[in-house]
């Protein structure tokens, strides 16, 4: 690892702004007890960077953000920006700083804790020592195809326009990343696709099969969505990487997060190669910006701590980091602690604040 890094922290809106405090703590904990050398830089992004530069995400940030090793981000969005014209809204801020970066690798990790298993609305038996992850191709597809927008047609008829592209270039680099991935974990991968009826998804199909030529120790299966959104619930531990397209990904990856029963529990990443060939990484929470419970203090800063953690791995190469805070973690829901959105009568329910402090108890426990 680097001797000195630099970190962009983005706290964006709502509870993105009271769980980056809780980062904040992990940050300073690493640089003193660890006497690691962490170079800092926080600015606006989404609803906040509206209100104070006009724009959901400045060049200024981005060109600052882009020089940093890693960025971490809270969440963007709430009402008071939602009346905006589309292209102004918070959410852009995001989807510019992924398309920028060319962040094309989203791993969205659906892990069930031990001691969270009554926290999911399923079955015990079915969630279970769960561990699956999706990865979501991020800067293509739907999201970025054009033509898009919304034309008239006559006086009272419109058409809205979104085109769903992929080229053999954006397929492969995700396909290899992905059995990469497969690789290093159980060997299976579950493609997800609609080859019925899209033709982009049956030239997805094709290069996954071309793909696993490369790999043939990894065993590749296909699925359709509506197969795999089925299939996720009725029995979800048949899956171990699945690899998928931008929309189905976002669709899938928060179906996934509630088999675990706790969406402020999960982390992402997302990994890509820039213009001048840097590795570029950005690091989030799955959960939203949550408007209706911010400034309560109450928001779950696991997710984003856990974000942390993946950050050491991927970007750092650190798994020691990357282990201690998923142990602290882990050590503190053994022992009762709860935010609100996870607690029952049985936990010990405490404030966004107070987690992370508990998060830093842990981790002077933890052996380095
Ligand atoms: C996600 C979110 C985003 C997406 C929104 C906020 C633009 O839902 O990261 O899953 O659709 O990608
Ligand atoms: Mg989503």
């Amino acid at each position: 690892m680097k001797k000195k890094i630099s970190i962009s922290l983005l706290p964006g809106d709502g509870i993105g702004k009271e769980i980056s405090l809780e980062a904040k703590k992990v940050f300073t904990w690493l640089t003193k007890k660890l006497k690691m050398e962490i170079d800092l830089y926080e600015d606006l992004v989404g609803g906040a960077a509206i209100d104070a530069y006009g724009t959901p995400l400045s060049d200024q940030t981005l060109n600052k953000i882009k020089k940093t090793d890693a960025i971490i981000l809270g969440a963007v969005g709430g009402p008071k920006w939602e009346n905006l014209d589309f292209e102004q809204r918070p959410e852009r801020g995001l989807l510019r700083i992924r398309k920028e970066l060319d962040l094309f690798a989203n791993f969205r990790p659906a892990i069930v804790f031990d001691s969270l298993v009554q926290s999911s609305t399923l079955k015990t038996e079915v969630i279970e020592g769960l561990d699956i992850l999706i990865i979501r191709e991020l800067t293509g597809g739907i999201y970025f195809g054009q033509p898009r927008g919304i034309e008239k047609i006559d006086h009272n008829n419109s058409k809205g326009i979104n085109t769903l592209v992929y080229t053999t270039h954006e397929i492969r680099r995700i396909a290899e990343v992905a059995f990469e991935t497969a690789m290093s974990r159980s060997k299976r991968l579950c493609s997800v696709d609609k080859a019925n009826v899209l033709e982009s998804t049956e030239l997805w199909r094709k290069i996954m099969i071309e793909t696993s030529e490369k790999f043939p120790e990894v065993k590749l299966s296909h699925m359709y969505v509506d197969n795999a959104a089925m299939q996720l619930v009725r029995n979800p531990k048949q899956f171990d990487v699945i690899v998928t397209t931008n929309m189905f990904g976002d669709i899938l990856s928060d179906c996934a997060s509630m088999l675990t029963g706790s969406l402020g529990m999960l982390p992402s990443a997302s990994i890509g190669i820039s213009k001048d060939g840097r590795k570029n990484a950005m690091y989030e929470p799955v959960h939203g910006s949550a408007p209706d419970i911010a400034g309560k203090g109450i928001a779950n800063p696991l997710a984003m701590i856990l974000s942390i953690g993946m950050m050491f791995k991927y970007s750092f190469s650190n798994e020691n980091i990357f282990k201690i805070i998923n142990n602290s973690v882990n050590s503190i829901l053994e022992k009762g602690f709860r935010t609100k959105d996870i607690s029952s009568d049985k936990t010990i329910e405490i404030s966004t604040s107070e987690m992370g402090d508990k998060v830093l108890e842990e981790l002077n426990n933890e052996k380095i």
